[in-house]
C-alpha cells in the first residue's frame, strides 16, 4: 500500500516546505476533485466525520466559504472559533485577563477534540509586525500534532497560490514556457500583507514558470522569498527577475498577476525581546502609495500581454484603483474560475494532510 506522506503535515510555509513533486500531486488531486463534483460524484468518505476549526482574525469571503464548504463535500464537519467570541489565541507577553488565553493551552485543547486548525492573521491583529502571525502559527503547531493550516498570513498565502497553480495549468495544460508577471498595483487601501505575491512567485518558480515580479520602489519584497525564487528557478529550469516598470512586466507575458501590497519599509519592527522599537508609519506609507497611481491596469497593458494571456487576481479587487471593470470584466480576465478553484484547492490539501480516503 502507498503511504501518504502528506498525512498530519502542516500547511503553513507550504512553498518552502512541500517538494515540487508534492505540489503537482496536489494540483492534480485538486483538479482531479473539481472533476468529480462537476459529475456530482459523491466525496463524502474521504474525510468522513472530521473536524475542522477554523480562526479568522481578518475578514474572508472565499477563503472562509471554500474551507467551509470543501470539509463538508468531503464529509467532514467545520467548526469556526471567532476571536472575539472565543478568548483570543495569544502569545506570551501579550495576555489580557478573560479576553486572551494562551496558545499553548488552545492548541493542546483543540488538538484533543478534532482533526485540523487554520488560521488566517495579518495586520492590525499582528500590530503589523512582519513574520508575527506565521510565528503565531507555528506556535500552534508546537503544541498540537494535528495540521495547522495557514489560510493567509504575514508572509505566505499557500491556499491562494494553490488554487492558483491549478488554475494556471487547467488554463495553459503546462507550466513550461508560461511567462507570469505579479506585479504591484494601486490601491486606496494600504492595510494588504505581502503573502499574496510572495507565495504566487515561489509557487510559480518551484512550478519552472517564468516569472516577473514588478514593483515600484519602496514596495520590496522579503528578500529570503527572493533569494529562493532565483534558487526554484534554478532548479526547475525556469527563470527569475524583478523590474521597477510596470510595462515592461506586462510585455508578452502569459499570466499577469496585478495587485496591491503594503510597503514593508513602513512596517512595526520589534527587538529581540518582543519589544516594538518602531511603530507602523501610516503617513509614509500613504505618501509612497499615493505616488504610484499610474499603477493600475487598463485595456492599453492588457494589448501588450501575450495573445492568449490572462488576467488573474486574488480577490477582493479593487475596481477603478488597482484594475479597470473593462479589464477585471473583459475576456481574459480568470478571476471567477479562480476564486472556485479555491475549493479544489482547500479540499485537495485537507484530504491529503487530514487523512483522507481517496
Ligand atoms: N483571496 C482571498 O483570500 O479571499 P478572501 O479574503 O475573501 O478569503
Amino acid at each position: 500500500m502507498k503511504t501518504n506522506n502528506f498525512l498530519g503535515r502542516d500547511w503553513i510555509d507550504a512553498e518552502l516546505d512541500f517538494s515540487k513533486e508534492e505540489w503537482e500531486t496536489l494540483i492534480d488531486i485538486g483538479l482531479e476533485l473539481k472533476k468529480l463534483h462537476a459529475l456530482k460524484q459523491d466525496q463524502t468518505h474521504i474525510l468522513k466525520g472530521k473536524t475542522l476549526f477554523t480562526m479568522f482574525f481578518n475578514r474572508s469571503l472565499r477563503t472562509r466559504s471554500t474551507f467551509a464548504t470543501g470539509i463538508q463535500q468531503l464529509g467532514g464537519f467545520h467548526v469556526s472559533l471567532e476571536p472575539g467570541k472565543t478568548y483570543t489565541p495569544t502569545t506570551k507577553g501579550y495576555d489580557i485577563p478573560y479576553k486572551t488565553e494562551r496558545i499553548s493551552d488552545v492548541a493542546m485543547i483543540l488538538d484533543r477534540v478534532g482533526d485540523a486548525i487554520a488560521i488566517r492573521m495579518y495586520g492590525e491583529p499582528t500590530y503589523w509586525i512582519y513574520g508575527f502571525a506565521n510565528q503565531t502559527m507555528k506556535e500552534f503547531a508546537k503544541y498540537a500534532e494535528i495540521p495547522i493550516i495557514n489560510m493567509e498570513g504575514d508572509k505566505y498565502h499557500p491556499t491562494q497560490a494553490l488554487a492558483d497553480m491549478i488554475t494556471i495549468k487547467e488554463k495553459f495544460g503546462t507550466f513550461k514556457g508560461i511567462k507570469l508577471t505579479m506585479s504591484w498595483a494601486y490601491s486606496g487601501s494600504i492595510a494588504k500583507p505581502r503573502a499574496v505575491p510572495q507565495s504566487t512567485i515561489l509557487a510559480a518558480t518551484k512550478m519552472g514558470m517564468d516569472v516577473t515580479l514588478a514593483y515600484p520602489e519602496g514596495f520590496e519584497l522579503d528578500t529570503k522569498v527572493i533569494e529562493h525564487c532565483r534558487k526554484f528557478a534554478n532548479e526547475n529550469n525556469g527563470s527569475f527577475k524583478t523590474t521597477n516598470d510596470f510595462n515592461e512586466g506586462f510585455k508578452d507575458a502569459h499570466v499577469v498577476y496585478p495587485k496591491s501590497w503594503g510597503p514593508v519599509s513602513c512596517f512595526s519592527y520589534v527587538d529581540k525581546s518582543g519589544k516594538v522599537i518602531k511603530k507602523y508609519d501610516h503617513e509614509k506609507a500613504r505618501k509612497l502609495n499615493e505616488s504610484n497611481k499610474s499603477w493600475i491596469t487598463t485595456k492599453k497593458q492588457m494589448e501588450i500581454i501575450h495573445k492568449d494571456g490572462i488576467y488573474m487576481h486574488c480577490l477582493p479587487a479593487d475596481r477603478g484603483q488597482e484594475v479597470t471593470d473593462e479589464v477585471i470584466d473583459g475576456k481574459n480576465s480568470v478571476i471567477i474560475d479562480e476564486a472556485e478553484n479555491r475549493l479544489h484547492a482547500h479540499k485537495a490539501i485537507m484530504a491529503m494532510i487530514m487523512g483522507g480516503r481517496l
